[in-house]
């Protein structure tokens, strides 16, 4: 759609992957914080380093949904928003991939 020129039509598209990264990425990380990630520390304190990493992941996750908002708010789409999220796909499966090699 972006590349048939439509900008509208990706803006809308933006709004709501980012509604669904909020809803259920974000959100994910956020349980996975409260829940998870304390339980794995707290049975085995060699993990702590690992689990202040992944958390950073979360947070690189979370400052660029909300760069991707202000861009949007501020200019509409355009192709760096596109990048943005290329690179929030990217970032999220490494995430999902050191997870899994280093907590199970
Ligand atoms: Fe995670």
């Amino acid at each position: 759609m972006y590349a048939s020129g439509n900008l509208e039509l990706a803006d809308q598209a933006t709004a709501e992957l980012l509604e669904y990264w909020e809803s259920r990425i974000l959100s994910h990380a956020d349980a996975e914080e409260d829940g998870f990630y304390q339980e794995v520390a707290e049975k085995n304190p060699n993990l702590e380093e690992t689990v202040l990493q992944l958390k950073r992941d979360h947070e690189l996750m979370r400052i660029m949904v909300k760069n991707v908002h202000q861009m949007r708010e501020t200019g509409g789409f355009s192709k760096d928003i596109l990048h943005k999220l290329y690179a929030l796909l990217e970032i999220n499966a490494i995430h999902s991939q050191e997870e899994e090699r280093l907590l199970f």
